[in-house]
């Protein structure tokens, strides 16, 4: 190519001119940002456009329309060079604290919505890209905007109630701004409750959004572009080059010089395999400015789309076309908007091309199947200009993610037909997760009908083989036959047949699947039917359609009122033709239900809390919705993380080694092999220090940049940690026992070079047989020790007592933290006597201290851990955190420089673990009356390859199992099974939601076999005054559980409403309703003695300001909210004098990890003790000049020489349990709440939604009701995401599979309950802790149980409209595939399981 081509690379970011001229092209715009800009806002979640933590505005601006365009992308998956003569606007760029907020900064973070901050730049980035293209968006437009962003602590509901405020018709007052939920106390109603106040924020204080005031696209940019002539465009890299053509011709060019180059739209296929699978692509040729790709325009036969056209084009463009163009003629069209709709996240869709979609020939890929079903017509041309048009239907796909086109070939355009009158076309698609979720199954219908009679039919799936698939077979039998009942008979049997899957087919679920492909076809054949008798619609429709100017305006009204007056007349005759049981329609009125899809609504919700006492001092912000202390910062992206901070000069990067196989020797000594086999623990003693000699890093350490390879045998002190048996290694010395253990590091000058150079370490494994699931630890005895029991009473009086006695079993999955923040560390080591700084993001500091001082093999007091906020933890950060930073450590000490490493999203989850897994098999005895008189039950944990907390864990479990119910006779048995998956570990509620699930499923079973209603068995078995737990505590206030319960029972109408779920459920036989009240007891503190501890530090200073340290870290619970609410209230002086840094050992040393929701427990206590020190201090200056204010207090009190700073120390009295003697109490006081929710289940599918959820949680008097509410809703919707959703799966050999959010889905924005009420029980002060408050960080995540039982209640309908009655098995998580296969029927009969042992299945549950 010659040099003129050669271009300097420009863009605007935030206004400012960027030229470079040595950009890497194989940079993407998010490292280029945070790198070279030190942009750090946007934030690095996953790297594969699945959370939208990366989210930024691009802006560009074309020339012959003159119009400038704003569409948000995901930085990480666009390559630097596409955004050449763009500007680029990220979240600094919108607002600062120095320049003022955003209005979409200021109204995220008065709302309460965000909590740990990292998603919060991406969702600030959305929302304002939407608001510059709809300066009033509705709630809809809100909503779709965010499909693809990921929060993982707010539970969504206060960012979408903050945003609210931008929407059109939101004139509400700030109290009128939300619903009420007060049931008949509604103060709507006239009710009114005294001292409930609802208001968590005030939008009448909110700065106005003022579109005019917003930057402006940069006009020297305009000038540039309108005096640019187009031309090829070419940034040459080290290993990339970039080339960008404006014309076919160029690209002809191009493509002959580099037949090997390789081809980019939106880049979104292709970045992924860049940033997860490391593929490398040397030449880049951009499609982006070819002219004949980007045109989409309308022609004679349909609708022609050039291969680039983005799809949110392509979904503006249908959507406009088809208002013009006849209905009858839009079908397919109607089609595709409808399903770009659930395809991907808007980010995603505003780069993703057509064609890419096409060429990606995924399997499961949205668009082939309508494609293939609607004759598409593909053009595409080689480099000699020669033109083909290959019929997408049968021809073109050839292979997996193979096509039939030549290498030569390009695509130039997709033609969708025109539909005509007597065809009927729809798709369908069934994904995990409804939002941003690929498909597991797709499907695409059309059928021509004369008179009821095919004439031609096209039937195509996805999901169902390495092809879109067309049914080829069936599709011909059926050609001449009438759309009737028996033509649905015959076609399912075709179709099952035609599209079997064996068991061990790719993807797994087959019965799943097979049984989705029929009820698309019965969906498919419903709506043909019904449409059927309303073809005269179309008739009507075509009959009566008036010009746009016809005289009397008003067109589309009058033309709907047409159609409107029809279907009254057809739906009273149809009613008419029921009663008389004419046939005269051939679809039942309880069927239609298969055909509607789930009503759209927007979200609505209440909060409603204790309003603070009249005579409450105004400084006071105890029981004050007060925003989180570093909302702002989170909000505008200034708040830093650990892979935010500056790199130091002279600072590496670390890349882990990691194993890949779950249980392997890598150690080539027989006789350590012998040894290792003879048992387990001598290696550990023995050989800790000889070399692994399968592992070689040579190769690696000759890369450029690379300094040195790190493993066991740098490891100082020791690299063992735990008990014999069932402790673990830092590096792996002999055995690799899971799929992500540590056996080495590289370091390197960046990561890019760190992360190659790790991957050509080469590591020889003899594979041993590994035990990935529960059930194989149980075949094997694999268990680790001890193995707890718990027992009162006496099981078999129990059951002699007992009229009836069932066993069963429930198996729940484990959890991914998915904290947004990966696991993150930075080693600092100092130039003498070997002292290190940790900077890391973890839960516990003095853990984390006392392992790197271990490992390095030095005095604790050499090692200070820093801690400034955690991107989320929930658990995950709490130990499974220091192997990272004790890894840094190793190789900081060796290099004797700063080393630093934040893992991959992948990294992550394949080495850190997750909620343990859970199995439990029960016995309970009970009464005909539902009267629990015995149970047995055996618990079993998958606690993965090493000890960690899982016998905590599975300790919590048990002794919290029986929740709010009086059990008289009880045997718990509690096995944590060793396994060759990564260590789990602590997750919020610390094996309590995995054993609420168990008791709630039995609770169901007794009520089942009794025959009445779970909520009666549950308040019959619910804890009276005076009873205990069964480890014997008395649970102090149990009134307060009876309270929450009919509490929740009034303001959620809960008997009417289980009328009205009746009434649903009798009228439609394939969307079932089910509804559910759970109660909660959950005992509160660590069972361990010596953790209810906590310190804190409070210095004040000279001019009155005061720096606040305790030992609890944050990551976004608000936990420094809170205790600066604390120290403001004890020390009498406004929040705002009030600061908190960071933790860190050599301040508050010897703290307890922040969990157990006892954070501000302990701390606020020890923030109490200290400040009343002070206090006391300060009090002869007080009392000597009263009128004076706090700041010459301080000052008196300095020059006279007393100190102005002060320690304060709290343990928790009388607590702890012994587990060898079974006394003590386990807990130290116990928090309450109940809830209620209803669901609607799709039974052909297994979809659902939440259709409302009332919470009342006890918190005694809340310190902050913003932050409290927050927390209850984010526990719950983690808890919902826990139960219906959330879901790892392995390779049969350890592998994880579910690896990144495109495979594990979270809940989304839309996922969350569309009316979600929230209501803090009053006047319950608990005098046991500061401010009289409670904990709150995990119970309620349990109360997300009741939206797993309502969804089985809603089985149980459906169950019984096949004729099954009787209890079933329903495992957690209720996903799609559990549901739809739960609701037995017709379709699913014909998929029974094959026999397990007989097939390798594709993917296994742990
Ligand atoms: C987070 C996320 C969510 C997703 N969700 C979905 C989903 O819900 N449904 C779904 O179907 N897909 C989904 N995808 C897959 C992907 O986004 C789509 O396949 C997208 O349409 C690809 O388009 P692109 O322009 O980004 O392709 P690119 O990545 O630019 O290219 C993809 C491939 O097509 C080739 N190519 C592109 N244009 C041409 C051409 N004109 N001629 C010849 N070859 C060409 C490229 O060389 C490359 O091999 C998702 C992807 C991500 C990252
Ligand atoms: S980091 Fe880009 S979408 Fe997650
Ligand atoms: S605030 Fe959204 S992920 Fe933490």
């Amino acid at each position: 190519m010659s040099t003129d081509q050669e271009t300097q690379f420009i863009f605007f970011c935030n206004g400012r001119k960027i030229t470079d001229n040595s950009v890497d092209p194989s940079m993407m715009l998010l490292s280029y940002l945070r790198l070279k800009l030190r942009l750090t806002g946007s934030k690095l979640g996953c790297g594969e456009g699945g959370c939208g933590a990366c989210t930024v505005m691009v802006s560009s601006y074309d020339k012959a329309t003159k119009k400038i365009s704003h569409i948000s992308v995901n930085a990480c998956l666009t390559p630097i060079c596409q955004i050449h003569m763009m500007a680029v606007t990220t979240v600094e760029g919108i607002g600062s604290l120095k320049t003022g907020l955003h209005p979409v900064q200021e109204r995220i973070a008065k709302s309460h919505g965000s909590q740990c901050g990292f998603c919060t730049p991406g969702i600030v980035m959305s929302m304002y890209t939407l608001l510059r293209n709809n300066h009033q968006p509705t709630m809809s437009d809100v909503e779709d905007t965010f499909q693809g962003n990921l929060c993982r602590c707010t539970g969504y509901r206060p960012i979408l109630e903050g945003f609210r405020t931008f929407t059109k018709n939101n004139d509400f007052t700030d109290t009128e701004y939300l619903a009420c939920n007060g049931g008949t106390q509604c103060c709507r109603s006239g009710g009114g409750i005294n001292g409930i106040s609802k208001t968590l924020f005030q939008p009448s204080k909110f700065t106005a959004y003022d579109p005019s005031t917003e930057i402006i696209f940069p006009p020297e940019l305009i000038l540039m572009l309108e005096n640019e002539k187009p031309k090829l465009l070419r940034f040459t890299g080290e290993d990339v080059t970039w080339l960008r053509p404006t014309n076919l011709h160029q690209l002809f060019d191009i493509r002959k010089q580099f037949p090997n180059s390789k081809l980019v739209s939106g880049n979104t296929e292709l970045g992924v395999d860049v940033n997860l699978k490391k593929v490398r692509y040397p030449i880049l040729v951009s499609l982006t400015h070819i002219t004949e790709l980007n045109t989409v325009e309308s022609c004679d036969v349909g609708v022609k789309i050039g291969a680039s056209v983005t799809l949110s084009r392509i979904e503006e463009f249908l959507s406009n076309a088809i208002k013009k163009i006849p209905d009858h003629k839009c079908k397919s069209l109607f089609a595709i908007v409808d399903m770009l709709h659930w395809f991907a996240g808007q980010q995603i869709r505003n780069v993703a091309s057509i064609g890419g979609n096409i060429i990606t020939g995924s399997p499961i890929s949205d668009l082939n199947p309508i494609f293939m079903a609607s004759g598409c017509t593909l053009e595409v041309v080689d480099t000699e200009g020669v033109r083909r048009l290959i019929p997408i239907v049968n021809k073109f796909f050839t292979g997996y993610r193979t096509n039939s086109m030549k290498p030569n070939e390009i695509l130039i355009s997709v033609t969708v037909p025109y539909t005509n009158k007597s065809e009927h076309f729809k798709a369908f698609k069934q994904a995990h997760r409804r939002d941003d979720d690929i498909a597991i199954v797709n499907a695409a219908f059309r059928v021509d009908l004369q008179d009821e009679v095919i004439q031609s039919c096209s039937m195509v799936f996805g999901g169902m083989a390495p092809t879109t698939k067309l049914a080829k077979e069936t599709m011909s039998k059926i050609i001449g036959r009438t759309w009737d009942q028996s033509l649905l008979e015959d076609t399912t049997i075709l179709l099952a047949d035609e599209m079997s899957l064996p068991p061990d087919a790719p993807g797994g679920m087959v019965e799943y699947r097979q049984s989705l492909v029929l009820s698309f076809f019965f969906k498919f054949y419903l709506t043909v039917r019904q449409h059927c008798s309303f073809s005269e619609t179309i008739l009507l429709a075509d009959e009566m359609s008036l010009p746009p100017d016809a005289p009397g305006g008003m067109v589309e009204y009058r033309q709907s009122l047409v159609l409107s007056f029809f279907f009254k007349f057809y739906l009273t005759v149809r009613q008419h033709c029921s009663f008389s049981e004419n046939k005269c329609i051939n679809i039942q009125s309880v069927d239609m239900s298969a055909t509607l899809p789930f009503k759209r609504a927007d979200k609505r919700s209440t909060q409603m809390f204790q309003e603070i006492p009249d005579n409450q001092s105004s400084v006071d912000p105890v029981g004050r919705p007060m925003v989180h202390s570093s909302a702002y910062q989170q909000a505008t992206g200034e708040a830093v993380y650990i892979d935010d901070i500056v790199p130091f000069q002279d600072e590496l990067y670390m890349a882990i080694v990691f194993s890949q196989k779950a249980h392997a020797i890598i150690n080539d000594d027989l006789m350590q092999i012998i040894l290792v086999w003879l048992l387990d623990v001598i290696y550990m003693l023995l050989f800790f220090k000889l070399p692994a000699r399968c592992v070689d890093a040579t190769a690696a350490l000759r890369m450029p940049g690379v300094y040195a390879f790190i493993d066991h045998n740098d490891v100082t002190g020791s690299n063992f940690f735990g008990e014999l048996g069932q402790g673990e290694e830092l590096f792996a010395t002999v055995k690799v026992t899971c799929v992500g253990q540590y056996i080495g590091g590289i370091v390197a000058d960046n990561k890019e070079i760190a992360q190659r150079a790790a991957r050509m370490v080469r590591v020889e494994y003899q594979e041993l047989e590994p035990i990935i699931s529960i059930e194989d630890a149980i075949a094997k005895g694999s268990y680790l020790q001890p193995i707890r029991t718990l027992r009162n009473g006496n099981v078999s009086d129990g059951y002699n007592n007992s009229d009836q006695i069932i066993k069963g079993e429930i198996k729940l999955g484990e959890q991914e933290h998915f904290y947004l923040e990966t696991q993150t560390g930075l080693a600092l080591p100092k130039r003498e006597d070997n002292v290190m700084e940790i900077l890391s993001s973890c839960q516990d500091q003095r853990f984390m201290q006392a392992r790197v001082a271990n490992v390095l093999g030095v005095q604790f007091h050499k090692i200070t851990v820093r801690v400034k906020r955690l991107g989320g933890g929930f658990g995950g950060k709490e130990t499974r955190c220091w192997h990272l930073s004790a890894a840094l450590a190793v190789a900081a000490k060796r290099v004797g420089r700063p080393v630093r490493c934040m893992l991959d999203r992948g990294e992550d989850m394949s080495s850190t673990g997750t909620r343990h897994a859970f199995l439990g098999r029960y016995k309970v005895g009970f009464t005909n009356e539902g009267k629990i008189q015995a149970l047995e039950i055996d618990l079993y944990s998958n606690s993965g390859n090493s000890q960690d907390s899982s016998i905590s864990v599975m300790e919590c479990a048990m002794l919290r199992m029986q929740n709010a119910y009086y059990i008289p006779n009880v045997t718990v048995r509690g096995y944590c099974c060793k396994t060759n998956i990564p260590s789990n570990t602590a997750f919020r509620g610390f094996g309590t939601p995995q054993a609420l699930m168990m008791t709630e499923n039995w609770i169901s079973d007794i009520a089942l076999a009794c025959g009445i209603s779970q909520r009666k068995v549950r308040e019959i078995n619910m804890l009276q005054d005076g009873e205990s737990t069964y480890c014997n505590q008395k649970v102090q206030d149990l009134y307060l559980i009876k309270r929450c319960w009919n509490e929740c029972l009034n303001k959620s109408d809960y008997e009417m409403r289980q009328l009205q779920v009746n009434e649903f459920n009798r009228s439609n036989r394939w969307k079932k309703r089910g509804i559910s009240i759970i109660p909660l007891s959950y005992g509160v503190g660590f069972h361990a003695k010596f953790l209810n501890q906590a310190g804190a530090l409070v210095i004040i200073y000279t001019d009155g300001s005061v720096l606040l340290t305790h030992g609890g870290v944050e990551m976004g619970q608000g936990l420094h909210t809170k205790m600066i609410q604390v120290a403001s209230r004890t020390l009498g002086i406004a929040s705002n004098r009030i600061y908190t840094n960071e933790n860190s050992t050599s301040t508050v040393p010897n703290t307890s990890q922040t969990a157990a929701s006892v954070g501000s427990d302990l701390n606020g206590m020890a923030v109490k003790i200290a400040c009343e020190k002070l206090c006391r201090r300060l009090e002869p200056y007080r009392n000597r000049e009263p009128s004076k204010t706090w700041d010459d207090w301080v000052k008196a009190a300095y020059y006279d020489r007393v100190s102005l700073s002060a320690t304060g120390f709290y343990k928790t009295p009388d607590i702890g349990y012994e587990w060898d003697t079974k006394s003590g109490e386990p807990f130290y006081y116990f928090s309450f709440g109940a809830a209620v929710s209803e669901v609607e289940i799709d039974c052909l599918t297994g979809d659902h939604m939440v259709l409302r959820t009332d919470i009342v949680m006890d918190v005694g008097d809340t310190i902050n009701p913003a932050i409290d509410i927050g927390q209850i809703e984010g526990a719950f919707i983690q808890g919902y995401g826990l139960f219906t959703l959330e879901e790892h799966r392995w390779s049969p050999t350890g592998n994880l599979l579910t690896k990144g959010p495109g495979f594990y889905k979270l809940p989304g924005f839309t996922d969350i309950p569309v009316e979600f009420n929230v209501s803090l029980l009053d006047g319950v002060p608990n005098k046991k802790v500061v401010c009289s408050s409670k904990a709150i960080g995990e119970p309620p995540l349990c109360l997300a149980i009741s939206v797993f039982y309502a969804i089985k209640e809603a089985i149980f309908s459906s169950r019984r409209d096949s004729g099954i009655e009787g209890s079933f098995r329903l495992d957690s998580p209720a996903t799609a595939e559990r549901i739809r296969m739960a609701c037995v029927d017709k379709f699913t009969g014909k998929f029974p399981s094959a026999t397990p042992g007989t097939f390798t299945p594709f993917f296994i549950r742990s």
